[in-house]
């Protein structure tokens, strides 16, 4: 990273700052997808990673789950305080600022899932996601499951642009994506059973993504 580069925490604040809802306001294809798994698996208490400006938080809270939602950005953060407010959501949404590279701020057993959209792509190194991956499991209760989407190899993106570590590369945006293979995925999944990886297209603005939707469960 160059002196005058800002970081990926900063670009994620000033996107939010300029833009009301950058993904959209529609939830995402995961969240549709995933609402049917949540409600097989019985779960109630859902902890969303990467949460952005809550488009998918609001979905599943609408949805009868009780959400808990972590996101870097306090800009994206303070966005959904004030709109879980408005929509009187308060008591079914907690929202908190917290880098998830850091432990979770929740004891073992504390959720029935964990769900994230786009989360674990961002610029983590495989090691961090396989550490991110064992705090997930960490705070899940016995059975429970780790929903998540993450771009794939068949991507547009993939191998374009300024190439920043293995399989990552910095977008004209200022976003730095790491791909992922159907491989890794279920190499970095120690301590899951992997019920689930499926592509999927995410077409949300500004243009159209493909994906993996993975589903785990806690062994
Ligand atoms: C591609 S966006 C997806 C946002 C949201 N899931 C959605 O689909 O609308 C990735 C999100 O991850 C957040 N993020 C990236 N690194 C993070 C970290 N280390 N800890 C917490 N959040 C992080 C960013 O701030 C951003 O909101």
């Amino acid at each position: 990273m160059s002196d005058q580069e800002i970081t990926q925490q900063q670009q994620w604040d000033r996107t939010y700052q300029n833009a009301k809802d950058f993904f959209g306001e529609r939830p995402s294809e995961l969240a549709v997808s995933a609402l049917p798994t949540l409600r097989e698996n019985g779960s109630r208490e859902v902890l969303e990673l990467g949460c952005g400006q809550g488009r998918d938080t609001w979905y599943l809270a609408r949805n009868g789950f009780k959400m808990t939602s972590l996101d870097y950005s306090e800009s994206g953060v303070c966005q959904m305080r004030d709109v879980a407010r408005k929509k009187g959501l308060e008591g079914v949404v907690a929202v908190q600022v917290h880098d998830a590279r850091n432990p979770l701020p929740f004891p073992d057993a504390s959720f029935d899932a964990v769900y994230s959209h786009m989360f674990f792509t961002m610029e983590f190194s495989e090691e961090e996601v396989a550490k991110m991956l064992d705090e997930c499991r960490r705070v899940l209760r016995p059975g429970g499951i780790n929903i998540y989407s993450v771009r794939n190899d068949h991507d547009p993106h993939y191998g374009k642009f300024e190439q920043r570590g293995k399989d990552m590369w910095k977008n004209p945006m200022g976003f730095v994506v790491h791909f992922f293979t159907e491989g890794t995925i279920r190499r970095l999944s120690n301590g899951y059973d992997v019920l689930q990886v499926k592509e999927f297209e995410d077409p949300s603005p500004p243009f159209t993504k493909k994906l993996y939707e993975v589903v785990l469960r806690k062994s």
